[in-house]
């Protein structure tokens, strides 16, 4: 059987990223409103047993990678019986989950046990001071307990940074040097409209040429052979290597094989979509899995050919980033 999730570019879907919740006890400024946060109600949430067996769906589909993010993924408790449910999916290739690291103290060995197999944690500042504005929260310290956490229980890390100028984009090198020592590769991810305030701006991406050329500074940058599939491109300098992330100045639609599950069980078919397909309302009133995959095929299909921040006509949506899931 061929790949069935394709859309009319040709690109074919072999990434799903499940929001499992929209809350956050975070408030970063690239992705939260500072206040009046309004929360999905529980019954919106999919259930564990729905996610999975939407998952199961999708895998059946040719989906071969699941990250698991939010909001805050282990905001919601007991997530690693979800991850259990998920490795158990025959023909998934790879569990993932992208955190702010907060819960790793308490909930890294468990998450192994259960089968996950990587963690993307966010850092976006290694000055306390600034984490706690960037986050608008102060724990710093227990973050970095939360990645000591996550490597001691033996998982692939790698750290999100994401650069907005006038905040953090001096430290494009100290983060180098930190990845070295803490062994963890950190990827710089170019600050996208897709926050809360909707002060996003151009004049405050730190692009991947300004990322470079900070780099530049601890010697000659080399790229790096990647998967063309991997946002990330990856390069190397003094012997440590890192990512960058450039969705803005440099972007990847023509290879973007992923879609969205939101927490309330609506696909995205882009980050930047302004349009959703439902599942929630056809897996709660009995349809089957053919039924499923029939709405998971056409929300594929409707797929557009590439987000359009770089044009006149840009809108953002309406979700901010803790509510579709990074
Ligand atoms: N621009 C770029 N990256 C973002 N993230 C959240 N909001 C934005 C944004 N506006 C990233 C965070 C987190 C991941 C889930 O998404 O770094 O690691
Ligand atoms: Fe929470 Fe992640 Fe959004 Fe920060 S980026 S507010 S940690 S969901």
């Amino acid at each position: 059987m061929g790949p069935e999730l394709v859309d009319r570019f040709g690109r074919v879907v072999r990434k799903l990223r499940i929001s499992v919740t929209d809350r956050c006890n975070f408030r970063c400024q690239y992705c939260m409103p500072s206040e009046n946060v309004r929360w999905l109600p529980r019954s919106e949430i999919l259930t564990f047993e729905e996610i999975a067996r939407l998952a199961r769906v999708a895998v059946g589909l040719g989906v071969q990678r699941v990250r698991l993010t939010g909001g805050e993924p282990l905001a919601r408790p007991e997530m690693e019986v979800l991850v259990e449910q998920l490795a158990a999916i025959e023909g998934l290739r790879d569990l993932s989950m992208t955190t702010n690291g907060y819960f790793l103290p308490e909930k890294a060995e468990a998450l192994r046990r259960a089968g996950l197999g990587s963690l993307n944690i966010s850092l976006d500042s290694l000055r306390r001071d600034r984490f706690a504005e960037l986050t608008r929260r102060d724990t710093f310290e227990r973050v970095l307990e939360g990645i000591r956490a996550a490597l001691a229980a033996g998982f692939p890390v790698k750290i999100n940074t994401v650069l907005m100028r006038g905040i953090n984009e001096d430290e494009v090198t100290d983060f180098i040097e930190w990845g070295r020592q803490m062994g963890v590769r950190v990827r710089f991810i170019e600050f996208m409209p897709l926050d809360g305030d909707r002060r996003w701006s151009r004049e405050r991406v730190v692009t991947a040429d300004e990322i470079l050329a900070e780099a530049a500074k601890l010697g000659p940058v080399e790229s790096v052979e990647a998967d063309p599939h991997q946002p990330a491109r990856a390069y190397r300098v003094a012997g440590v290597e890192f990512g960058i992330i450039a969705s803005v100045s440099r972007p990847f639609c023509h290879q973007c094989d992923r879609i969205r599950l939101t927490a309330d069980g609506k696909i995205r078919n882009c980050l930047f979509a302004l349009e959703e397909t439902d599942l929630r309302g056809p897996l709660r009133s009995g349809a089957d899995d053919e039924a499923l995959a029939a709405v998971m095929r056409g929300a594929v299909w409707s797929k557009w050919e590439g987000h359009l921040i770089n044009r006149q006509d840009f809108r953002q949506p309406e979700r901010a980033m803790y509510a579709i899931g990074g």
